[in-house]
Formats: structure tokens, C-alpha cells, sequence
């Protein structure tokens, strides 16, 4: 079906030419005998408008274009007169695909609650506000591979069943075929995974990183763009079981390349978001009020104060703010610290590094002072941790003797070890939480609004 997109209208619309549109209709009211429908198709934020006067044919199907009926329309592009809007289109043709009884239709009015929405989470991406996300959610997802790409960055890709449980990252969902009604016994009343699917147990990913590392290893420069899996308890407005990852990884590169990495990245993909949303984002800035088109420009510009987990302690400790978490030099920072350090402190992204050894992943590179681990994380305002990363501990010898002493098995992890073993390099990567960036950029508070279908503990409607 030849139709043009409502988009490309308000880009390039012709007055004068006869087009067909299709979409959802928003709203239809009549009036003196002319009938008058905003039509959505998704494509855009804005409705275009439809006329239908009551001599045409068209007049005589309106009752079944009622809130959110799908519908085509052809007829003749002209410029409006009503406010707000430069172009209608005149309709002499129309055709109803699919109506939509206008007690029953869950969208009626104006102004749902979040929380309602994500209870029609099958009908949300037609409202103005999951429009909106979906498609910044597009602009960032092209973004993230031309920021790659135009540095020479190989795109790989890493699996999402995996047999390494040691990452450490998060709880791990187990992946089995086994007949749960008929678990096979193994010793000490364990499960014998041998029998299961792939002969020993497999579980979902919580990270492409162990993988990006051999192929970074390999073929220099890579990153990975996909889902990855957590099975912890976390029900906040930060955390879901099921989000998209980037994890770029880098050979030949230590802890400030990296963090370099991950500014340069953060800075394009606000810039981006400027480029090709705009209209989205004055959305946000106009009916949620979390970000602006003005923050954005200065978020994609600014650089990002860098400070070391000794000196955001210190920060911490000082202040007299209440915090419901200890701060003490050793524990990790929770996110009213981070959030303090970004909203209350610098106002702005902060890149904090060399996190004492113990709070952190086993592959982190030991730093010479015998306490810290040369890792980083960068947190921004209102959303917090976006990105994790660090160098990673390239040297044999000290990798086994921090797995040893972490008690962490090293049968199951000897490809990962022979990475040290034959042409070991410095190498270093990065993770970004996909949803906290489209947080970020959107404003929107809860990150089961960024994503179509969020999965948390005890939810998984869709
Ligand atoms: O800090 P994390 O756990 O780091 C890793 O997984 C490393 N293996 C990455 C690497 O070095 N290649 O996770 C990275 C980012 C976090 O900073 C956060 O933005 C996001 O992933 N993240 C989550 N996002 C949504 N829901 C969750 N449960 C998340 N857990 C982490
Ligand atoms: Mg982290």
C-alpha cells in the first residue's frame, strides 16, 4: 500500500498533491457540517489533521472512525488555517480498517497515569509520551553503532547463553530443558546438569564482556549491542531483569583511554539525540520537566569532572547531608551518593575511579597501591551509574592469584586465563546500561517506561 508518512509531510510536504495517509485515529469532532480527525501514524510527534466535508463520500463512514480506529485516507494536501498546524489534508477518500469501540478503547482520555499504561503496555506505544520514547529509543540505538563504526570499532556479536557463571555482574537466570517435574538427581542431593540440554549447566548472560575481551584480543577494537540478563532482587526505578548492554572493549588501552571512551560516547549520543529528536525532547521538556534541550547541549559539550573513589569518599564523608547508607572508605556507593555527587555536587556527569579491590570484579587490574582496582564508573544526574568499566588484569599470575583468593573455580575459565597465557596485551572496556541512557535523554523517571517490554521481579505481563 503506497501511503506517505506523516513525518515526511511536515518535512516535505507538497501543497497541492493528492497523498493517502494511514494511522490511528487520536480524536474526531464535528462542526458545521465538517468533520475534523487527528490522525497518528507514528512516525512523528505531531497529528495531522483531517478534514472531511459533508458532501464528500467520506463523511458517511465517520461513525466508525472514532478513537483509535485505524484508518486510510486520501485526499488533497492543502495549508491549514487552524492554529498550530501548516498543513490538513482534504479527505475525499476514506477506508476503516479496524474500529475501535469507543466505550471499551482503554486510551479515551487525556492524562493516564504512568502505572496505568504499563498495564496496557500493548496499547502505550500509541500515546504521545511512549511514542516519543520509542523513537529516541531508535535515534540512540542507530547512534550507538556511527559513534562505533566511524572509529573503526568491529561490531561482534556475543552470546546470550552462556556457560561462565563468574562474572560477578548479578544473579544468573539457568537456562535447562530439563522436566522440572523430573529433575535428575546428582550427588548431594544436587542437579545433574549433565543431563540437561547442553551437559552441563547453561544460564542467560549477564554480560557480553568475557567474549568481547577474546575477540578485542583478536581483532583489536570491538563492541557488543544486546541483552543481557539479571536475576536480582532489585524492584527500583534503575533496575530490570532484561536490559540492553554496550560493551565496547579495546586492546591495547588502559583505564584513561576508556574513560575517554565512555565521555566521547555519552557526549554523541546527546548530540545525536539533539540532532534527530528534537521535537521529542521539547515533549519531555514541556510535560515531565526531568530534561531540556538546553541541559542536553551542555551535557553533550561539558567535560566530565573525574575523581578518584578516595577523593568522592572524602566528598562524601564531609558534607552534612543524610544519607540512609554508611559512607566509609571500602564500602561501595549507593545511589544517593552517586546522586548527590551529580545533582548536589557538580551538577553534571562525574567519572569516579580506582574502586577499592574489594567491592569489585576479579578481572579488574590491580593498581600498584595493593588496594584499588583500576575500574570506573561514570554517573550522571537523576539516573546515576550509566556506565561500569574498567582495565582489565592483563598479567597471568595476578589474575589466578585474585581468583584463588575471591575462591572463584579456575577449570570452568581457562580460555579466559590462556587470553594471559598467549599474547597478552593491556586491554580495557566499558558497559552502558541502554535504558538508563534513554533515561537520561528522555527525562523519564521509571526505566520500565523506556523499554516495550520491562521484565522485574514478578512482572512479565507481556
Ligand atoms: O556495572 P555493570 O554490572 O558492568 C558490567 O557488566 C561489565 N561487565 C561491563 C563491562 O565492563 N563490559 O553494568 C554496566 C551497566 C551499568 O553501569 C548500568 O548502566 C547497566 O549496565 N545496568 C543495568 N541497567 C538496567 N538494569 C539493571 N539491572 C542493570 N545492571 C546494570
Ligand atoms: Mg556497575
Amino acid at each position: 500500500m503506497k501511503r506517505t508518512r506523516i513525518k515526511n509531510i511536515f518535512s516535505e510536504g507538497n501543497i497541492g498533491q493528492t497523498i493517502t495517509i494511514c494511522g490511528w485515529v487520536r480524536s474526531k469532532r464535528e462542526s458545521k457540517g465538517v468533520a475534523f480527525i487527528a490522525l497518528n501514524d507514528g512516525s512523528t510527534q505531531d497529528t495531522l489533521q483531517l478534514v472531511v466535508p459533508s458532501d464528500s463520500s467520506a463523511f458517511n463512514k465517520l461513525s466508525g472512525c472514532n478513537t483509535g480506529a485505524a484508518i486510510r485516507a486520501a485526499g488533497l494536501l492543502k495549508e491549514s488555517l487552524g492554529k498550530g498546524q501548516k498543513y490538513e489534508v482534504e479527505v475525499s477518500d476514506l477506508e476503516i480498517f479496524g474500529e475501535a469501540d469507543s466505550e471499551a478503547y482503554p486510551l479515551q482520555k487525556k492524562g493516564h497515569t504512568l502505572e496505568f499504561l504499563r498495564e496496557i503496555g500493548h496499547l502505550r506505544p500509541r500515546t504521545n509520551t511512549f511514542g516519543a520514547v520509542f523513537r529516541v529509543r531508535n535515534v540512540l540505538s542507530n547512534a550507538v553503532h556511527e559513534f562505533f563504526q566511524s572509529r573503526g570499532f568491529i561490531w561482534v556479536h556475543t552470546p546470550i547463553i552462556t556457560a561462565s557463571d563468574c562474572e560477578g555482574a548479578g544473579d544468573l537466570f539457568t537456562v535447562t530443558s530439563l522436566d522440572l517435574e523430573k529433575l535428575p538427581a546428582g550427588n548431594n542431593g544436587d542437579i545433574d546438569f549433565s543431563q540437561d540440554f547442553f551437559g552441563k549447566r547453561a544460564y542467560l548472560t549477564v554480560s557480553g564482556q568475557l567474549e568481547a575481551e577474546f575477540l578485542a584480543m583478536s581483532l583489536g577494537d570491538v563492541y557488543t549491542f544486546g541483552p543481557t540478563f539479571r536475576a536480582e532482587n532489585s524492584n527500583t526505578s534503575r533496575h530490570l531483569s532484561e536490559f540492553w548492554m554496550i560493551e565496547p572493549e579495546m586492546a591495547f588501552a588502559d583505564i584513561n583511554d576508556v574513560m575517554q571512551l565512555a565521555e566521547d560516547f555519552i557526549h554523541s549520543l546527546c548530540g545525536m539525540a539533539l540532532e534527530k529528536c528534537e521535537d521529542e525532547i521539547a515533549f519531555f521538556e514541556k510535560f515531565y520537566k526531568n530534561t531540556s534541550i538546553n541541559d542536553l547541549r551542555s551535557l553533550a559539550e561539558k567535560p566530565f569532572v573525574r575523581m578518584t573513589y578516595t577523593e568522592a569518599i572524602k566528598v562524601l564523608e564531609k558534607t552534612k547531608e543524610k544519607f540512609e547508607f554508611p559512607v566509609k572508605w571500602g564500602l561501595d556507593l549507593q545511589s544517593e551518593h552517586e546522586r548527590y555527587l551529580t545533582d548536589k555536587v557538580f551538577k553534571g556527569p562525574v567519572i569516579v575511579v580506582d574502586y577499592p579491590k574489594g567491592i569489585k570484579a576479579f578481572y579488574m587490574r590491580q593498581n600498584t597501591d595493593g588496594k584499588t582496582v583500576a575500574a570506573m564508573d561514570v554517573l550522571v544526574p537523576k539516573v546515576g551509574e550509566i556506565i561500569g568499566g574498567s582495565q582489565r588484569e592483563e598479567r597471568l599470575e595476578l589474575l589466578e592469584g585474585r581468583m584463588n583468593d575471591m575462591g572463584l573455580p579456575l577449570e570452568n575459565i581457562q580460555w579466559y586465563l590462556d587470553l594471559r597465557r598467549y599474547g597478552s596485551a593491556p586491554h580495557a572496556g566499558f558497559g552502558l546500561g541502554f535504558e538508563r541512557m534513554v533515561q537520561y535523554i528522555t527525562g523519564m523517571s521509571n526505566i520500565r517506561d523506556v523499554i516495550p517490554c520491562p521484565r522485574a521481579p514478578q512482572s512479565i505481563k507481556f
